[in-house]
């Protein structure tokens, strides 16, 4: 990435990590940003040098890299190999691990012993979970250990069954319960919250309303950044997608293409040729 003369998030320097510091930074400037998941080394090195400040190692690995239906039988020994790769394999995003479902909820104690091992075997530099007020607690134990806490409202994927299915949350008189979670997130010492699949006017209203960023994912355009899971951005995932997900490529398409390209050549024998053999 160019290093420009205004800092800006995409610009900053390559030498170094983006740190909370730098996050908030560009939230005083107003400058949005973009998070994506990466899950392995490929995509992590890609998304590292194409600019994207923050990779989340989101618990959708569940259904995304492990073949889960959703993301409750994810486990903490398998999130952790892949929060390492991520780490490893990028130098300037800020790597954040989520913590999966049951690794947090029993307790602050609990979710600060949860967050150490994500901090010290994964390589993360912050974690996430999802929760509102109830999880106050827990983000003033991990902060007060010093590790830096994303939180994340509004549709959270691992209460599905509580919520009654894949539902945007925060209509009516619940978006005033939302602008209080953030607040009170805030207040407790996250760095950022995200806001899943909540309605654009409330978003806009929890965005002005706090002094750290939101990221929002189906959550209208006045987050401070957005967040999407890279299979869906990038079209590798088959199959209905939510509304808030764009396209930005056809990557199944070109992967099938070329398995079925390599199978072809493979069948007629023009693969491996002359060239691509050892005498
Ligand atoms: O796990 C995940 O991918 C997430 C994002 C959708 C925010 O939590």
């Amino acid at each position: 990435m160019p290093e420009s003369a205004e800092p800006t998030l995409y610009g900053g320097p390559a030498s170094r990590r983006v740190t909370v510091v730098d996050i908030q930074a560009a939230k005083e400037r107003g400058e949005r940003w973009a998070m994506l998941t990466s899950y392995e080394q490929y995509s992590a090195e890609i998304f590292d040098q194409a600019g994207i400040p923050v990779l989340l190692v989101g618990d959708s690995a569940a259904n995304n890299v492990f073949g889960y239906p959703d993301t409750i039988s994810v486990t903490v020994d398998e999130l952790l190999p892949l929060v390492r790769a991520v780490a490893r394999s990028s130098h300037r995003a800020m790597v954040v691990a989520d913590l999966p479902f049951g690794s947090y909820q029993l307790s602050p104690t609990q979710a600060l012993e949860t967050s150490i091992r994500f901090m010290k075997e994964g390589g993360a530099q912050a974690v996430k979970f999802e929760g509102g007020a109830r999880v106050v607690p827990h983000v003033e134990e991990i902060v007060a250990a010093g590790i830096p806490v994303m939180a994340h409202i509004g549709f959270t994927p691992q209460s599905v069954h509580a919520l009654g299915g894949y539902r945007v949350q925060g209509r009516g008189e619940a978006g005033d319960t939302l602008v209080h979670d953030a607040v009170a997130l805030q207040r407790a010492g996250a760095f950022a919250v995200v806001l899943e699949m909540v309605p654009a006017d409330v978003a806009k209203r929890v965005t002005a309303e706090l002094t750290i960023p939101t990221i929002g994912i189906g959550a209208g355009v006045d987050c401070d950044a957005q967040v999407l899971v890279w299979q869906d951005m990038a079209g590798l995932r088959a199959g209905k997608m939510p509304r808030f997900v764009k396209q930005y490529a056809d990557l199944r398409g070109v992967l099938t293409g070329a398995v079925q390209a390599f199978a072809a050549d493979v069948r007629s024998g023009e693969y491996p040729d002359g060239a691509r053999s050892y005498s």
